[in-house]
């Protein structure tokens, strides 16, 4: 597994290879590897010949910086972690070598997609996501890019961005991976204690209620009962909307078209997202 930390350098490697016809998937991450990251790597070494890994903690999508200096960082552990599988190239560039001073962001039309849920939360975060991906996608020009459905707001925009900037780049969401309690898996978890982990189990838990209770009960008594269970709770709601899957805005009435139902909640300092499609 070759390590790379130049952008020139993973530049010339993955153009070596496309001039061989080798067909690049790529995984991009923040790293504090999980099984969730295991997963995209994984279906990435199934369908491509050549998987490369980056792992970058992107200093433009975070709109706090202490929760920029918080991120888990740990490339050892994450190194270990993806040790036995076949990753070819791992690309684990500084911020000075993925942004030069002043650097102007990406400037693309989201169509709205990015001032709901996270957007309003999150003011600026999508276009920091979209013009670092849209750079490593510059690097790397894979055929095939993995992405996890946990974060299906970004997943939405990155299939936008991709569609119009990088056509022969096929954006791929991957599912949920959770605990076996139905925690979903996320490098903020290794920011929570075992307690805090275990209080953190009612977003699973209200999405999983919303899923089952779909036929039965109204939208808005679906959003009543999990607020008044967060209100008994430690952890902060910041939103549960129920949004079509398409436009990502809130419905407020059942349609034949799929929705999602999307939760963010503040256990102390760690914001935790999760989602769950409802047909
Ligand atoms: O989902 C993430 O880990 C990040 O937002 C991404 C896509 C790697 C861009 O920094």
């Amino acid at each position: 597994m070759k390590i790379i930390r130049t952008a020139l350098e993973i530049h010339q490697y993955c153009s070596n290879l496309k001039k061989t016809g080798r067909k690049i998937g790529f995984v991009p991450t923040m790293g504090a590897l999980h099984d969730g990251h295991l997963s995209l790597i994984d279906l990435s070494l199934l369908k491509c010949d050549v998987t490369i890994l980056s792992i970058f903690v992107n200093p433009a999508q975070f709109n706090e910086s202490l929760d920029f200096k918080n991120y888990p960082r740990q490339e050892s552990e994450d190194l270990l972690k993806i040790g036995h599988r076949k990753v070819d190239a791992v690309f684990i560039p500084s911020v000075d070598e993925m942004y030069s001073k002043n650097e102007p962001m990406l400037e693309f039309d989201l169509e709205g997609l990015d001032l709901v849920l996270e957007g309003k939360w999150r003011p600026g975060h999508f276009k920091g996501v979209i013009t670092v991906v849209d750079k490593l996608f510059r690097l790397i020009s894979p055929d095939k890019a993995y992405f996890g459905q946990k974060d299906f707001q970004q997943l939405c925009i990155i299939k936008k961005m991709s569609a119009a900037l990088h056509p022969n780049t096929e954006v791929i969401g991957c599912e949920i991976i959770r605990e076996p309690n139905g925690l979903a898996m996320s490098s903020r978890n290794a920011l929570l204690t075992d307690t805090e982990k275990l209080e953190a189990l009612i977003i699973s838990k209200t999405l999983f209620e919303i899923k089952d209770n779909w036929e039965k009960s109204s939208i808005q008594e679906l959003l009543n009962n999990a607020k008044r269970e967060f209100e008994k709770s430690n952890l902060q709601l910041e939103y549960l909307e129920i949004v079509d899957a398409e436009t990502l805005n809130s419905i407020y009435t059942k349609s034949n078209s799929p929705s999602i139902a999307c939760i963010a909640a503040k256990s102390g300092n760690v914001r935790l997202i999760d989602n769950i499609i409802l047909y």
